[in-house]
């Protein structure tokens, strides 16, 4: 049997699950011990870059935990939850971390027996995929850059703006009232997550040393031209610039 035991963040909201969760405990119900609980007021404030910060920080596992769908202090906190996990889950598997480390449920403060269950559930999950790769002192490099391009991607304007406004345009609509479909807004969110990220993982690279396309696609497993169009991109936004040119090859470098 393995002994390794798991590093374990949970974000519980003030108004269900923590309550769940004391409720477990004046209940003396026995469960794990992995879980570092951070409490916040609603789940729906739990940012997608806020997990993958702790998974780069070298968490072996994170759980969100919220009140049932319909009974969020703040009407609608959980159902942007969704949303947000939603887009954390499309981050985490461009990362190569294994799906297994996160995971969202909700639970209500009368679930004292479903959260001790949950904990013990999760702690179990995250066992069986073992510890992170990304732990110092030596971790993965390439799932490392992948994590951080994942965690600047979330944590940038195109993502958060997209998400923000997901759950009210595709339910209610923009402000003339037309809905979008969300299977239309589902395939406009893959094309931003997939460019977002590369565009990241590029920035992140060149922040380290100057480098050509050629060497840059080499590393990335990409073709020279997708690499070129996402540097022309990072260009546009005026992150990154050519520093010289070596034997006629231009070498970018951040700025
Ligand atoms: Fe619990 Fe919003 S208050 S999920």
């Amino acid at each position: 049997m393995s002994t390794f035991e798991p590093n374990i963040v949970g974000f519980l909201c003030n108004w269900c699950s923590y309550a769940g969760a004391d409720l477990a405990g004046v209940s003396r119900i026995q469960y794990p011990t992995n879980m570092r609980v951070i409490k916040v007021m609603c789940s729906g404030r739990v940012e997608p870059g806020m997990v993958l910060e702790l998974l780069e920080a070298g968490a072996d596992g994170v759980m969100v935990t919220g009140c049932h769908i319909g009974d969020c202090h703040y009407i609608s906190g959980n159902l942007h939850t969704k949303r947000k996990f939603a887009l954390l889950q499309r981050l985490l598997a461009k990362t190569g971390l294994e799906p297994q480390r996160i995971r969202l449920e909700w639970n209500s403060a009368a679930e004292g027996q479903r959260f001790a269950n949950l904990v013990k559930e999760f702690t179990e999950q995250v066992r069986a995929v073992g510890p992170t790769p990304l732990k110092a002192p030596t971790p993965d490099a390439a799932k490392l850059l992948n994590t951080r391009a994942a965690l600047a991607a979330a944590d940038g304007f195109r993502l958060r703006a997209l998400v923000g406004k997901e759950e009210k345009l595709v339910t209610e609509g923009n402000v003339y009232g037309d809905k979008v479909a969300q299977d239309e807004f589902t395939e406009a969110m893959d094309e931003a997550v997939e460019t977002e990220f590369q565009v990241h993982r590029i920035h992140i690279m060149l922040q380290e040393r100057p480098r050509s396309v050629k060497d840059m696609a080499k590393q990335l497993g990409l073709q020279p031209k997708a690499v070129l169009g996402y540097v022309v991109a990072l260009r546009q936004r005026g992150w990154v610039d050519v520093k010289e040119a070596v034997e006629g090859t231009p070498l970018y470098a951040a700025q």
